[in-house]
């Protein structure tokens, strides 16, 4: 199955799991779950129907169910959403409060929640960061810190206008979002793309060899100097003109943070010509790498971060935290948005922080990444030719499938190791990113015992999926 293909909707007859974890008693997809998803994709577009045929009835902690009584361990997240856990008590207690209490919107008239909330997010932040703006969802927070960012500059300089980002990014799917995006084919719909906003690459190992810091040759300065050469590549040879550098913690689809010692680089050449650091960690915020924030890896601290997904654990909530002078730079009533703040959503995030900070969850995810080191190396010893790929950092990994011996990803390998393991109990989405990339992304609150389940089915699935290609 390729990139964008449906998953088979007949019900298949598969061995019966019964774990503290994993429960499939049904054939897979189940006939109920079928008339569902015939539903669906009936009246939803086609682009709603990618991901693996099971029907969500309800999800907790680290355990997605249906309604016939299977159980799957989740690698999905959501998609990389559920950080604290599905269905957090503390999160639904808190939604459930606020609901009852009588506060379902309140545009951007003041509440008492939304305060609470944005002084959390500022108590979590760098001290440098002192102010936030909440928004709904990360497309939303990546333009908006695009538009603050040159709004900011430009009052300086009416020529820095230069916005960069990296090839393979992804910062949503609104215009704005896909532009700065990297990737040419999501952007084949726009016909007037800005110039002013350039990709360059980001530091892969899998693609190039200056990044891969595993090497005995790698250095941070012939690492950065790449960037720059791509950076100049692109004409820009006036560095005062560059509005903006905006970078994700790590590329959904490889897992990998950007070297610290580059990242520190980068943060310096941002400072000397006045440039606007924006780091998208929407994906990497709330404890996914082992930090609370992603660059917190490398000590550096971003003029702008944008959030979303694992903020809330739950509803839809996003923002831009941000240094003081760029997030004022709109007047009264010139930055809102209807849904900015809604009540239940931040009384979802302020839980979903809270809880995180006082069990310790991040902590705990950096424990377990040590375990998931551990398993994806034995992994890549076992299956050496057929992954091609294998990162990641804190509980978000990447492993990508390889046609035996090369560099060509295998998509359709990926596919059918997704719909095995979808088969065995383990829930992971349809392939990401590269097109082949095996995205392990569980909750942070999964237990070490569980997270070791997780990967034997992994591993048989890899081992299923090489067995029913020969
Ligand atoms: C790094 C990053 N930025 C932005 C977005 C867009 O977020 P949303 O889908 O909430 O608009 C995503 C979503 O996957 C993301 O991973």
């Amino acid at each position: 199955m390729a990139k964008g293909k449906q998953f088979n909707l007949n019900p298949k007859a598969v061995p019966e799991v019964h774990t503290a974890y994993r429960t499939i008693q049904t054939p897979i997809p189940n006939k109920e779950s079928v008339e569902i998803i015939e539903k669906l994709r009936k009246y939803e577009p086609r682009s709603m129907s990618g991901q693996p045929p099971v029907v969500w009835d309800r999800a907790e902690g680290f355990n997605v169910y249906d309604a016939q009584g299977n159980k799957w361990l989740d690698f999905s997240s959501c998609v990389v959403v559920a950080n604290a856990g599905h269905c957090n008590p503390d999160v639904k207690k808190a939604i459930l409060d606020m609901t009852e209490h009588g506060l379902l919107n309140n545009y951007v008239f003041p509440s008492d929640i939304r305060s609470r909330l944005v002084e959390k997010i500022i108590q979590v932040a760098p001290k440098e960061l002192k102010k936030v703006f909440l928004l709904t969802t990360g497309a939303e927070s990546t333009e908006c810190a695009l538009k603050l960012a040159r709004t900011f500059t430009r009052a300086r300089n009416p020529e820095k206008n230069i916005v960069i980002t990296f090839n393979d990014s992804f910062h949503g799917r609104t215009l704005g979002a896909q532009m700065a995006g990297g990737s040419a084919s999501e952007k084949r719909w726009i016909r007037n793309l800005d110039p002013e906003i350039v990709q360059i690459p980001f530091p892969n190992s899998f693609k190039y060899e200056w990044a891969d810091q595993s090497r005995e040759d790698y250095s941070d300065d012939v690492c950065f100097e790449k960037l720059m050469e791509y950076i100049r590549a692109q004409g820009i040879t006036d560095y005062s003109k560059i509005s903006a550098v905006m970078t994700e913690t790590f590329q959904g689809g490889w897992c990998e943070l950007m070297p610290s010692g580059v990242l520190r680089k980068l943060r310096k050449f941002c400072d000397d010509y006045g440039i606007v650091l924006i780091y998208d960690e929407v994906q990497g915020g709330f404890g996914r790498t082992g930090k609370m924030f992603g660059f917190m890896h490398a000590g550096i601290v971003p003029d702008l971060v944008c959030c979303g997904k694992g903020i809330s654990s739950s509803l839809p909530l996003s923002c831009v935290i941000g240094r003081e002078d760029i997030m004022d730079v709109y007047g009264p009533g010139e930055m809102t948005s209807t849904h900015s703040g809604n009540p239940v959503s931040c009384a979802a995030a302020l839980a979903s922080i809270n809880y995180i900070v006082e069990n310790k969850v991040v902590e705990h995810c950096a424990e377990l990444e040590k375990l998931m080191k551990k398993r994806i190396e034995a992994l890549k010893e076992k299956y050496g030719d057929r992954i091609g790929f294998a990162r990641g950092t804190g509980l978000a990994w990447a492993v990508i499938p390889v046609m035996p011996g090369t560099k060509e990803l295998d998509s359709a390998f990926a596919h059918d190791v997704v719909r095995i393991a979808m088969e065995k109990g383990l829930l992971m989405f349809a392939p990401v990113g590269s097109g082949a990339t095996l995205k392990l992304a569980p909750p942070l609150i999964i237990t070490e015992d569980a997270l070791n389940e997780a990967m034997d089915v992994f591993d048989e699935s890899i081992k299923q999926a090489i067995a029913e290609q020969s």
